[in-house]
């Protein structure tokens, strides 16, 4: 005797096994669908692609083809509208779609999953779905490296520079634009990277079934031309077992949100009252509940914060992959939701960071006078020495005792300097404001002309970038 049906509980895939139904206990802790639900589309799509190839390759008549298609548009419409009625044995996104595609197609419906298992359907899916998210994350980075370029050329029109910081004490001044530039490249690479992924990823596994394939003549390679996929799978049990795409794309997001992180980390330094860079818009900052006259950058700490949790996501999905026998294993399922979350996360935090830093003001006086400082142009001084033919260290060991001297003694360096017969007067023109950034030319570097530069490269850089998105390359 096989499982009793109730109308009102649906039924479980396995019935014509099975005696009794399904425990509560076991549906609560194994169901997916609570989470998966948003694979609806991919799963939708993944299967209008399997009946066309069912129908391309003989196992069913096209008039059931046409049948299960119109079913499966009949679903999309109940989803998209909200009246889908999710029954509590649909234990997952699959199982809830092809019950109701049996429903409204009859026998025809029946053949859906012909030739397919959820192992190669639930791995097809979350690789449309990782395929169609990568590519929409990787543009609101664009976005958000689209505001920081802006921000770099209004601060180098205006010529405005700051301390450049190493062990966070003041090294040598440079242009804002450099500084706002540096967390550019590191998102432009960030975008590369999950464009690479995504390549990785275009691959389609259905036709690999359960584990081993099919004694019937499935035609995988045409479903992944259907499907717009590079390529098919190579091996059946990599295909239903593979989920490197999910890891790659969480650790791709969490370095992104690392990156962010150091940005964030940056804005409440620069918002403090002691170093006053910069004012946040109040739409884009927190007040206190005690304290009146607060005004936080909490968005810049969330998005410090929350990369913590990205970095759990993916060393959590590792520990769960690691050691996982071939084929698929239901430890699997545990892939959707730390990467559901890693994009939500990654999303959020983005465009929040990108109006933050849209909107903000920088106080660019405050800059230029913590970067004029006497000692902010020590290096410059000792490389005037090394052109007039003093080795280097030489030229580090003299300026470094001016430094000294000035420190103990307690007089300013531009007078000692002028004492220093090596030096002379001509060296007071190292201190002038702002000299130090203007005399700093090699290519690259933080100075004026360089940055200029740069800045051409950069708009080029993401021009390609969004170029080849927009191509969907
Ligand atoms: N909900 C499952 C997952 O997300 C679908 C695949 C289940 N396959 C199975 N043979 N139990 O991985």
């Amino acid at each position: 005797m096989s499982e009793p049906s109730d109308p009102k509980r649906g039924q479980s895939l396995w019935q014509g096994r099975f005696g009794d139904a399904p425990a509560e206990e076991l549906l609560d802790f194994t169901e997916s669908l609570s989470f998966d639900r948003r694979l609806a589309a991919d799963d939708l799509a993944g299967s209008r692609a399997h009946v066309d190839m069912l129908a391309r390759v003989g196992l069913i008549t096209e008039e059931e083809r046409a049948v299960v298609a119109a079913a499966l548009a009949r679903v999309e419409a109940e989803i998209d509208a909200g009246t889908f009625t999710f029954l509590p044995l649909d234990e997952d996104i699959h199982t809830a779609v092809e019950r109701r595609v049996t429903e409204l197609a009859g026998p025809a419906g029946a053949k859906l999953h012909t030739g397919r298992s959820r192992n190669d359907q639930v791995a097809l899916d979350l690789r449309l779905y990782v395929r169609r998210e990568g590519r929409v994350m990787a543009g609101r980075l664009c976005d958000l490296m689209q505001v920081l370029l802006r921000r770099a050329a209004e601060a180098h029109a205006a010529d405005v520079y700051l301390p450049g910081y190493t062990h966070m004490q003041r090294a040598q001044p440079v242009m804002l634009a450099h500084h706002l530039l540096a967390h550019f490249w590191a998102l432009s690479r960030d975008v590369d990277r999950l464009a690479d992924a995504l390549d990785r990823a275009d691959v389609s596994p259905l036709g690999a079934g359960a584990l081993a394939g099919s004694t019937l003549p499935l035609d995988p390679g045409s479903v992944a031309a259907d499907l717009g996929f590079a390529r098919p799978f190579e091996n059946s049990l990599d295909a239903v077992s593979d989920r490197d795409f999910v890891a790659e794309l969480l650790f791709v997001c969490a370095l992104c949100q690392v990156h962010l992180s150091r940005l964030g980390e940056e804005v409440v330094l620069w918002a403090t009252e002691e170093f006053g860079f910069l004012k946040l818009a109040d739409a884009y900052s927190t007040g206190s509940s005690m304290l009146p006259q607060k005004k936080n950058p909490d968005i810049a700490e969330l998005v410090r914060g929350k990369a913590g949790r990205l970095i759990g996501h993916l060393t959590g999905f590792l520990a769960t992959l690691k050691g996982l026998p071939l084929s698929y294993n239901r430890d699997l399922q545990e892939d959707k939701e730390p990467l559901f979350d890693t994009l939500d996360t990654l999303a959020l935090a983005g465009t929040a960071m990108a109006g933050l830093l849209d909107t903000a003001t920088f106080d660019y006086e405050r800059m230029r006078a913590a970067a004029d400082t006497p000692s902010s142009a020590a290096a410059d001084l000792a490389e005037d020495l090394v052109r007039g033919g003093m080795p280097f260290r030489e030229a580090h060991a003299l300026i470094g005792k001016l430094v000294r001297e000035s420190v103990e003694r307690g007089i300013p360096l531009d007078e000692l300097i002028m004492t220093e017969p090596k030096l002379g007067p001509d060296a007071l023109a190292a201190l002038e404001p702002g000299a130090s950034v203007r005399r700093r030319t090699s290519p690259g570097g933080a100075g004026t002309a360089s940055v200029a530069a740069q800045m051409e490269a950069a708009r080029a850089r993401l021009a390609d970038q969004e170029g080849r998105l927009a191509k969907g390359a």
